[in-house]
């Protein structure tokens, strides 16, 4: 049984329909719930309206997936939104904490709230949708950057832990993809001949690693690859006399020094 957000749309309904098509149950998670309606009825699914970003909506969407199916194994933690707004200063309150609010919020409430559901059934997966923007400077929407670099940041710190619960958790960090979310950028992008991603290659991705073993990994998707494992750089340690090698004491263990 899968929980989709952002299933509406895009990639969310990508893996859906690649879901169901391999005999899972799925929930469309959509604050547009005309959209999930929709795309649940083509599934045989559920739909939930919801906002992803209020933490509120998260055990109402629990209980009504564990009533309709008696559990949750899988989610995909996916919905999403841009800024629009390359300029800081032309980002309003408003657009700042509605785009923290679905793109970390969203992610954090739903593993928080995921994680004991998947642990009664003795496990599962969970992917989130990060981006590419996750892993660069995104300078045409610095504060969709910022919320990326968080999901991925999340994911890596939060695998060992899950780990031992038997949840993998990982993310997808894709370059452009042909889907909705990028409507007004779509003829700059194809008149500069950018190559834009086919939303199979990203669902395709998702089901891999809700169905695989692998964990805390950043999945790089590019147009005409595929996907691989982003593979992060070792800071600096420090060179004080005595601390080479060390790791900081019990209590803070550095779970991933990868
Ligand atoms: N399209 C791209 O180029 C691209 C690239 C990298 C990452 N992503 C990420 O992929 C994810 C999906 O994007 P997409 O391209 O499929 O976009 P999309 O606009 O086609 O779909 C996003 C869906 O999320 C839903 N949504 C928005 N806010 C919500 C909220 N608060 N609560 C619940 N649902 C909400 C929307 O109604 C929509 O159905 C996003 O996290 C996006 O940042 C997209």
């Amino acid at each position: 049984m899968a929980v989709v957000t952002g299933g509406g749309s895009g990639i969310g309904l990508a893996t859906a329909t690649r879901l169901a098509d391999a005999g899972a149950s799925v929930a469309l998670v959509d604050l547009d719930g005309d959209a999930a309606q929709r795309v649940a009825a083509d599934l045989d699914g559920i739909a939930l309206q919801a906002d992803v970003g209020r933490s509120s909506a998260w055990p109402g969407i629990v209980d009504a997936v564990t009533a309709r199916f008696g559990g949750i194994d899988l989610a995909h933690l996916n919905a999403g939104v841009m800024t629009g707004e390359a300029d800081i200063t032309g980002v309003t309150d408003d657009i700042y904490r509605r785009t923290v609010g679905v793109n970390i919020d969203g992610v954090f409430f739903g593993v928080r709230a995921l994680a004991p559901a998947m642990t009664a059934r003795g496990g599962g997966a969970i992917v989130a949708t990060a981006s590419l923007a996750g892993l660069i400077g995104f300078s045409p929407d610095p504060v969709y950057c910022m919320t990326k670099h968080a999901v991925v940041g999340l994911v890596r710190s939060l695998s060992p832990q899950l780990a031992e619960r038997h949840i993998t958790i990982n993310c997808v960090c894709p370059s452009i993809v042909d889907t909705p979310l990028i409507d007004d950028l779509r003829e700059v992008l194809e008149g500069s001949g950018f190559p834009l991603i086919d939303v199979s290659a990203v669902s395709g991705a998702v089901v891999d690693l809700l169905v695989g073993d692998e964990t805390g990994q950043a999945m790089v998707i590019q147009a005409g690859r595929e996907a691989i494992a982003f593979r992060f750089a070792r800071p600096p340690g420090p060179r004080t006399g005595g601390t080479v090698g060390q790791m900081p004491p019990p209590g803070m263990a550095a779970h991933d020094q990868g």
